[in-house]
């Protein structure tokens, strides 16, 4: 739920977000740094975090909106194939070093909203 401090911002229709399936992209300003983020649904339930990998500061899909690994149960890195946890963002393998950084997201009447947070806003144009 969105406070004082935080602002809900759509981010994509419920059915734009498939189980296993491609992410949404989205860019939000991250403690000044105007980074890309990505939204997946992994077991009924959507994630979101910013598109930048824990073991070398880079974007993590090489094919845009691939995410998942072909289990469909984890993210992973395209470059040195670095597994995440799609609920938690924890690292599970490979050669990154700590979770990815979660972005909150709600869901609502068939909307997916992505809030913002002291250190996360939206892109200033
Ligand atoms: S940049 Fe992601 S595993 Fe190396």
């Amino acid at each position: 739920m969105a406070t004082p401090d935080t602002q809900r911002i759509v981010l994509c229709a419920s059915a734009a977000l498939v189980d296993g399936g491609l992410a949404v992209a989205f860019e939000v300003c991250h403690r000044g740094q105007n980074l890309r983020a990505f939204a997946v649904r992994f077991e009924g339930r959507v994630h979101a975090y910013l598109n930048r990998c824990t073991h070398v500061a880079m974007e993590m899909d090489l094919r845009e909106g691939h995410f998942f690994d072909d289990s469909g149960c984890l993210l992973i890195c395209a470059s040195h194939g670095a597994v995440f946890a799609p609920d938690t963002g924890e690292c599970l393998g490979g050669p990154a070093r700590g979770p990815l950084v979660k972005v909150f997201l709600s869901e609502e009447a068939g909307t997916v909203y992505w809030h913002t947070a002291p250190d996360l806003h939206t892109v200033a144009f």
